[in-house]
């Protein structure tokens, strides 16, 4: 308790409030760690000294942290020291001093730990604690939304990969990722280049225009308090598929059976088509000549006369990736 005491006290001097242009950081570790309460938080630290200072790696050497709320603030408390048996906050070097690998694991931690961290190296008469490059600590009480990925431009019959990916702040115990794409996707978990880590969840889709509107849900669920509770946290994304025209059909309106004289709406019905895609009208004569028409539009109103006895009309849907034709479809008459 005394060590406690004495440690909270303890007040970095005077040093936090300068910060001299071009200083060799002490450290290297990502700028901020984002980090879940209940759950850890592995810290990758490397730490290089000057070139006119000598690190013994063979002499006693502790690593301690340091923790400031605000910036050059001079209230700053030791929080870590490695040579103590107690310490303020549970955090312990998992790297090997003597290789200058300071890496820290920060355990069940909670929101009050949010800050900034300064970290100090001890291997007298060598003493350097990092001034100028706080590690940004943020304790979060639930997780960040996991990422889906997909490939921008989708198209029918083409393959893409879409990745579902979240954080992994405490690599012991990562989030579980699940999704609507597959039951039970095997997850994969990646180093990142600063030595964090994600976890990951892919899969390759070979694309049809059953595709097209479909909702990916990725959930990742972290386990926390050593286990035993869970926070999860979502992200949908849809899947826009382009397709050529499919379900051609022509639709008569008022439905059939029509009469000689009355005005009959032919509309062309079709799934895939965007705005100013485009449409074709096609007669064929009841001697099986086929005739063009001249209105491209979806609906083609026309008055119903002797000679469309025994004709067929045809629509046509066109896109950027093709034409489909509909049946032919004769009106029946009264
Ligand atoms: C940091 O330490 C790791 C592990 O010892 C080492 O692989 C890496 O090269 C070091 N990185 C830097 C920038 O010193
Ligand atoms: C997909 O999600 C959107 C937006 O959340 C929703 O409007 C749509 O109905 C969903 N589609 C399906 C097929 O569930
Ligand atoms: C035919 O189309 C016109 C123009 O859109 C519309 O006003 C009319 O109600 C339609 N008639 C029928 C029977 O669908």
């Amino acid at each position: 308790m005394a060590a406690i005491m004495l440690l909270s006290v303890f007040f970095v001097s005077g040093a936090l409030a300068s910060c001299p242009e071009h200083a060799q950081p002490l450290v290297t570790t990502p700028q901020e760690m984002e980090a879940l309460s209940g759950s850890c938080l592995q810290i990758p630290c490397n730490f290089s000294i000057n070139a006119e200072e000598t690190f013994d790696r063979t002499g006693p050497t502790s690593g301690l942290w340091i923790k400031s709320n605000y910036y050059y603030y001079f209230g700053s408390k030791v929080v870590f020291n490695g040579n103590m048996m107690e310490n303020i906050y549970p955090m312990s070097l998992t790297g090997d001093l003597s290789q200058k690998d300071c890496s820290t694991l920060f355990s069940s931690v909670i929101t009050s730990y949010t800050g900034s961290y300064l970290f100090r190296i001890d291997n007298r008469p060598l003493r350097r604690t990092e001034t100028c490059d706080p590690l940004q600590i943020k304790v979060k009480d639930s997780p960040r939304s996991p990422t889906i990925e997909i490939p921008g431009d989708l198209k029918e019959a083409e393959s893409v990969t879409v990745t579902c990916s979240a954080p992994a702040p405490c690599p012991h115990s990562p989030p579980k990722l699940t999704w609507t794409l597959q039951q039970d996707p095997p997850n994969t978990m990646e180093e990142n280049p600063d030595r964090t880590f994600t976890t990951k969840i892919q899969k390759t889709l070979t694309l049809t225009d059953q595709h097209d509107g479909f909702n990916i849900t990725c959930s990742a669920s972290y386990p926390v308090n050593e286990g035993k509770d869970v926070k999860t946290a979502e992200e949908t994304k849809t899947l826009h598929v382009s397709y050529a025209p499919k379900d051609v059909t022509v639709v008569v309106s008022p439905a059939d059976p029509v009469s000689v004289g009355s005005l009959v709406n032919l509309t062309c019905s079709c799934r895939g088509i965007r705005a100013a895609d485009g449409f074709a009208w096609l007669m064929m004569m009841s001697d099986g000549r086929l005739h063009t028409m001249e209105d491209n539009t979806q609906l083609y109103v026309f008055e119903v006369t002797n000679s469309d006895r025994g004709r067929s009309y045809f629509c046509g849907c066109s896109n950027v990736l093709g034409l489909q034709l509909s049946k032919g479809r004769a009106l029946i008459f009264e």
